[in-house]
């Protein structure tokens, strides 16, 4: 079971989040499902169940309690999933040698209308040196002859490329240009021993950053049109690092090492840790630094253990990070009573049922009793509990969301779900499925007990347009940043949400992994299909623009990115960044904010490395702190602006900046900063005059105020705008009180050392999720 849940974030999500429901008094002592995290696994001999047990069993005082709580050992990492009251959640924090107690929350993973809804419509694609141009993507394969992959229009690949393609049974073509493989844990899973996907995220991810265009591309019908990357011409090079298990991390910085040397352009990773990570111990953030010493952007994945704050991952400054964001469609599918009440349900359906009826059953009414099951269990329908005999031939109604496998396995037709935890994505089934609200479902089950025969049916999914988009999704992951509170995470939002793409036709086409079913396109959320949204726009960028560091392919993303509705978004920017991707702009930014090794350097020296640790990132021997006063990171010349007060200081911080001319070679432009009450900000110089391609100018801003206190985050912007109107080159300013989290082991505020073990990417165990 632990080992299903890393499949992906989705599916475990639906795994433990809904295991949680046996218990519903909803006060303080209402049991929840929790994850402990310890971090890595102790090195040598180790039985996780029983060291986890007896944890469970200090803190809920007998073996039977603490049998009767815990869902999972993990066997990847120190950790383990119980259902926890409020107290006991306390209790474990407070543990020696636990890193986090997190709520359990839901993920979700990732085209046909996503690009044209950020305004990046077919015209704009398809820049001339696009074929130029290879993405990289560490994930879980490719399935190379997928219709996505085989445009004949490709010449062959650039001659820079010196990437190759291994395994059995894997072909490259003028698409997928390179293709390797890693698995130091020697472990398949009855997978295939190539770069070949048999899970398909990592060929949806691919088709998403850089797939053709196919026309009438649809799951069973629904959205259907033409899917596409965000550059179809640019080519594709899938190192296979996610298996089953997990990614492992010493298999990724493997995978990075390769990239570079292949000479890759982009690299996208969907993937990342639960738990924060130094960065000398993040083997992404390490990847990616040496790759952003070659030019190389790193795209990564925000996560979705949204929306709690501090919940963002891959924060690091020289990288990419990706929230994920609705787009204006959504899906639903309608369940019609015999009675004729209609109830319109969150769902992809892809079943039809000809407007037939069925038989209509309370899962309460069938608990299977020789499985263990009561009414308290069954109503919920979960997988073993329905009796068959009650429930063969019908459709049943069930009191939360579940994967459907309860109603399959009994050999129900169907199931109308009674949630309200998750309404901003949608699941798809393995059979005729809809998640009504918990209020409409009072009526259902009103309708069974007061009805003889009652009757059902559930409609063909109906694709709707969502007014509210885009808003940034319920599981996305949240910034403050956990290690540095001055650098703002995310860094911008792209879609995520429904997304649909490419599929390896062996992988199953809903949340049920046993789903016999095969398709050519699969609809799927996660920041893992933002993330290759943002990589798809970079390398539009990167093609338009072969000569940019990565920082400036970074700074164009997140200075021309859209403006997202605050009212939308409570926590504002620690949700969406610098706005939603608007890649047709970020081709031309007008002004970059640019930064080399050097710069990193200093900001890692900042920060408290030394020189020893600082070259565990950098990789390079000579990398050295030449002064080791910590400092906040206000002059790394970051696009964004955050600004990490204690709580009841007065706000105060001087961030210096410079940008680079990348517009008009002659133009002059003003600055403006928009205003909150309680604090000031002055830009100096206001009005920066360039003569010439490639001139610097510096400036600094000043923010300055009265003492905030428990202020979790407010904003404004800075906006540079030229004389002739044509750039507009925004950067949010966040201000906040940071908490004392022991996540910042570095940061200069608080001198705490960390308190826990962190997990160390040079253990073989070390295994990280995809997003
Ligand atoms: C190669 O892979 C394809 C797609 O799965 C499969 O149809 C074919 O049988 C495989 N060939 C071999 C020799 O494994
Ligand atoms: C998708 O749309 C195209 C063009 O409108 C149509 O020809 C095709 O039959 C549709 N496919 C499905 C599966 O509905
Ligand atoms: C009840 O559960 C048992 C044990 O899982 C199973 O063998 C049996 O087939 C189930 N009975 C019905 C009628 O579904
Ligand atoms: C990096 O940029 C700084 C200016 O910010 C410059 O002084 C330095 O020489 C550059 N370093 C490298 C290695 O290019
Ligand atoms: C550098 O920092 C590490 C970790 O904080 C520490 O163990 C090490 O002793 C330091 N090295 C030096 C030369 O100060
Ligand atoms: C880098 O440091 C390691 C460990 O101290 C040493 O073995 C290696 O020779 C050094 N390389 C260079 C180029 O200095």
């Amino acid at each position: 079971m632990a080992k299903k849940g890393l499949v992906s974030p989705i599916y475990s999500l639906l795994f433990v989040a809904f295991l949680s429901i046996n218990c519903h008094a909803a006060d303080a002592n209402e049991r929840k499902v929790h994850i402990v995290y310890m971090g890595g696994r102790p090195k040598g001999e180790f039985s996780a169940a029983t060291t986890h047990h007896s944890m469970l069993q200090g803190v809920l005082g007998s073996a039977s309690s603490a049998k009767k709580s815990l869902i999972y050992s993990y066997l990847s990492f120190n950790g383990f999933a119980a259902k926890l009251t409020d107290e006991e959640v306390r209790r474990f924090s407070e543990m020696e040698g636990v890193i986090r107690v997190i709520p359990n929350h839901i993920l979700k993973l990732h085209t046909t209308r996503s690009w044209d809804f950020i305004g990046f419509t077919n015209d704009n694609v398809g820049a001339k040196l696009e074929g130029d141009v290879v993405v990289g993507l560490l994930d879980t394969g490719i399935w190379p002859e997928h219709e996505s992959f085989n445009s004949q229009e490709l010449g062959a690949p650039p001659s820079k490329w010196k990437g190759t393609c291994q395994g059995a049974n894997f072909t490259c073509n003028n698409k997928i240009i390179g293709g390797r493989y890693y698995n130091s844990e020697d472990w398949y899973d009855g997978e295939f021993k190539s770069p070949r996907d048999s899970e398909g995220h990592g060929t949806h991810t691919s088709s998403t950053a850089a797939g053709d265009r196919v026309p009438g591309a649809s799951y069973y019908g629904l959205a259907n049109g033409t899917a596409r990357g965000g550059a179809p011409g640019a080519r594709i090079a899938i190192y296979k690092v996610c298996w089953l298990f997990g990614c492992a991390t010493a298999d990724i910085l493997a995978a990075f090492d390769d990239a570079i040397a292949d000479g890759v352009d982009i690299i996208s990773v969907s993937l990342g840790s639960d738990w924060p990570l130094a960065y000398d111990e993040d083997p992404i953030a390490i990847g990616a630094f040496h790759a952003m010493k070659y030019g190389i952007l790193t795209s990564n994945s925000a996560g979705n253990s949204g929306p709690w704050p501090y919940s963002v991952s891959n924060y690091a400054p020289w990288t990419l990070t990706v929230a994920a964001s609705t787009i204006d469609r959504k899906f639903v599918a309608k369940a019609v009573l015999g009675d004729g009440q209609v109830f319109t349900g969150i769902s992809i359906n892809s079943f039809e049922l000809l407007g037939k009826s069925y038989p209509l059953a309370w899962g309460g009414d069938a608990a299977n009793y020789s499985a263990g099951a009561s009414q308290d269990l069954s109503r919920y329908c979960f997988t073993g509990f329905l009796n068959s005999y009650k429930v063969e031939g019908k459709i049943v109604y069930c009191e939360t969301l579940w994967d459907g496998t309860g109603v399959l396995l009994a050999n129900g037709v169907g199931t109308i779900m009674a949630d309200d935890e998750i309404t901003d994505f949608a699941f798809n089934y393995p059979l005729p499925a809809t998640q009504i609200s918990t209020s409409d479902g009072e009526k259902v089950l009103d309708y069974i007990r007061t009805t003889e025969n009652p009757t059902a049916t559930i409609l063909l999914g109906e694709t709707w347009t969502d007014y509210m988009a885009p808003y940034v999704v319920s599981f996305s992951s949240r910034g403050p940043n956990p290690i540095t509170p001055d650098i703002l995470k995310p860094d911008l939002t792209a879609p995520g949400v429904d997304i649909i793409a490419a599929w390896s036709p062996v992988a199953p086409p809903s949340i049920d992994w046993e789903d016999p079913r095969s398709v050519e396109y699969n609809i799927i959320s996660g920041t893992s299909m933002s993330c290759p949204h943002a990589s798809g726009a970079a390398a539009y960028v990167k093609a338009a623009h072969p000569e940019w560091s990565a920082a400036a392919i970074k700074s164009a993303l997140m200075t021309t990115a859209t403006v997202v509705d605050p009212k939308k978004h409570e926590d504002l920017e620690f949700a969406y960044g610098s706005g939603q991707i608007n890649p047709a702009q970020a081709k031309d930014p007008g002004l970059v904010y640019d930064a080399n090794e050097t710069d990193y350097i200093n900001f890692l020296c900042k920060q408290g490395y030394n020189t020893t640790t600082v070259r565990l990132i950098t990789g390079d021997n000579s990398s050295v702190c030449t002064s080791t006063k910590p400092g906040p990171a206000w002059d790394l010349n970051y696009p964004s602006f955050s600004l990490a007060m204690e709580d009841g200081q007065p706000i105060y911080g001087v961030f210096t900046r410079t940008v680079t001319n990348v517009g008009s070679p002659t133009s002059t432009y003003t600055g403006f900063a928009s205003t909150q009450p309680g604090f000031t900000i002055v830009v100096e110089p206001n009005i920066l005059s360039f003569s010439a391609l490639g001139e610097k100018k510096s400036f600094t801003v000043k923010v300055s105020g009265q003492k905030i206190s428990q202020q979790p985050i407010t904003s404004v912007n800075i906006i540079w705008k030229d004389s002739d109107n044509k750039y507009v080159v925004r950067s949010p300013v966040v201000v906040y009180n940071v908490l004392p989290t022991p996540y910042s082991p570095y940061y200069y505020t608080s001198q705490k050392k960390p308190t826990f073990q962190r997990p160390s990417m040079y253990h073989k165990n070390a295994i990280l999720g995809r997003n």
